[in-house]
Order: C-alpha cells, then sequence, then structure tokens
C-alpha cells in the first residue's frame, strides 16, 4: 500500500511508538487521526493530523468514535490501555493480573468495531511486546496480555482474509514515555534492562514504528508478528 493520500486512524497515537507512527504516516501523505484519553500529550502536530480523545477501555465510545471516522485505510492501536501487575504469578494481586488485560480489551474493541469500516485492501495493526514469547521474571502479566494479543491478531487475520490485513509489531525494550522515571535513573534502569540483549540498549520509538510502517505498507504480510526487539528473543 501507497499511504499517501490515505486515511489513517491511529489509538495510542499521542505518545511513545503510537505517535512515531503518526508522524511517519504523516510524512508520507497520509491523513492521520490520533487518539488517546489526553491527546493534548501529543504537543504540536504535523499538518494532516487532527486528535480525538477516546478511551479505548469504553467500548461504545471507541464503536461511535470508528463509526464517526468511518472509512479508514489504515488502523492502529498502540494504546498501553491501563496499569500492568508486576511480580511473581504465584504471588500476584489476582486484580491486578485481570486489570493488565485492559490493553486487550482496548484492542479488541478497536477491532470488532473498526474492521468493518477498513477499506479493501487496508490494514489493521497491533502493538504486543518481547515477554509475550520470551517472558523474562516478574513479566507473567505483560506477557499473557502480549500472547493473546498475538494470538487474537493470527485469528482475525482469517477472519478478514482477503479483504484487509492485520499484523502485530513486537517491541523489546523502547525508550518512551510509558516509563516515568527522569535522568540518571532513567538511564540506569534502561542499561539493566537491555545489557543483556544482543544489541544492548533500548529501541527508539521511530525503530518501532518502521516496524508498523513495514507490515502497513506490505500486502503481502498478514497474520504475524514483526519482532523489533534488539534481539530479546534469543538473548
Ligand atoms: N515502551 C516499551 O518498552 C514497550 C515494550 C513492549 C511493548 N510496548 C507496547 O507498545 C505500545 C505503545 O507503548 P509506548 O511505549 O509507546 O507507550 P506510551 O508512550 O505510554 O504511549 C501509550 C499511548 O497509549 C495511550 N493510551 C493509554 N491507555 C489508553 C486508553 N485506555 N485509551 C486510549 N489511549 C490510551 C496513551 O495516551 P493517554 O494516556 O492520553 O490515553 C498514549 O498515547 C503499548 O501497547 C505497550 O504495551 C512498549
Amino acid at each position: 500500500m501507497d499511504v499517501s493520500s490515505k486515511k489513517a486512524v491511529v489509538f495510542g497515537g499521542t505518545s511513545g511508538i503510537g505517535l512515531a507512527t503518526t508522524r511517519m504516516l504523516a510524512a508520507e501523505g497520509a491523513t492521520v487521526v490520533t487518539i488517546s484519553r489526553d491527546p493534548s500529550k501529543a504537543g504540536d502536530l504535523p499538518s494532516g493530523v487532527t486528535v480525538e480523545a477516546c478511551d479505548v477501555t469504553d467500548a461504545a465510545a471507541v464503536e461511535a468514535l470508528l463509526n464517526k471516522l468511518a472509512p479508514y485505510d489504515i488502523l492502529v492501536s498502540a494504546a498501553t490501555g491501563g496499569a500492568r501487575a508486576v511480580g511473581p504469578f504465584l504471588e500476584m494481586d489476582m486484580d491486578g493480573y485481570k486489570g493488565s488485560f485492559a490493553k486487550l480489551w482496548g484492542y479488541a474493541h478497536v477491532v470488532r468495531f473498526g474492521a468493518k469500516h477498513v477499506t479493501d485492501g487496508g490494514s489493521i495493526t497491533l502493538v504486543s511486546g518481547a515477554p509475550a514469547r520470551n517472558c523474562r521474571p516478574g513479566q507473567i502479566a505483560i506477557s499473557s496480555v502480549g500472547g493473546a494479543v498475538e494470538a487474537m491478531a493470527r485469528a482475525v487475520a482469517k477472519e478478514v482474509a482477503p479483504r484487509i490485513r492485520i499484523n502485530v509489531v513486537s517491541p523489546g525494550t523502547i525508550d518512551t514515555p510509558m516509563v516515568a522515571l527522569q535522568g540518571e535513573e532513567r538511564t540506569t534502569a534502561y542499561t539493566n534492562m537491555t545489557k543483556n540483549n544482543l544489541v544492548p540498549r533500548a529501541g527508539t520509538a521511530e525503530e518501532v514504528a518502521e516496524g508498523l510502517m513495514f507490515v502497513i505498507k506490505n500486502d503481502f504480510v498478514t497474520g504475524t508478528t514483526v519482532d523489533v526487539d534488539g534481539g530479546w528473543l534469543i538473548a
């Protein structure tokens, strides 16, 4: 797909990976509607980008917005959805574990209410995370959610084929506002998180957005997950 003059809708598009994807789509000539609970956090956006406020966990709000914006050629969700539980599974607060699935429910809403409005030849792209297939200590919640996201996309790909495509991009540790630490503390945290990876540094939101652009543009890619993780999976 040549994205120029196409219409894109990006949930979670006001920060980090979603924002980088929004900017890349706009730079290639797409019209982009970028969405989050507080879109003001996106700051100045290039021409061709407009913002909407919506919480992906609110099914009725997602449905209404996707109906209003229809039709679109490119549908993306990178929205984190909510907080994640961290720590050993056997000691984990079960409400926290269940709550971590807000990301999956958000993606499910976007896919269920958006797929029918994606134009023929268009695509849906979601974002999982490297723990889905190589869980490190304490990451059972994000591993479970990421695995579910990837399984959902593989399953939905069969339902929507051959009219549209759906894919997932799986990032490793990426330097985005998702981590609130600042200064020295932030640098140390990223160094420790990535020191055993094959590429021992945090990735950038732009490096992951390049992965999203690949699956959006390549008409021969569907039902798959593209890893942009600095070698996390085999480290
Ligand atoms: N950064 C990493 O190291 C990493 C690693 C693996 C996977 N990922 C995944 O990559 C995706 C993007 O993460 P990121 O690092 O770019 O995070 P980020 O910078 O925190 O951006 C998250 C975006 O999602 C939006 N969002 C969160 N909850 C939402 C909700 N309930 N409804 C609507 N929008 C919501 C946020 O805006 P509002 O707060 O205004 O709603 C923001 O635009 C996430 O799915 C994350 O799990 C990230």
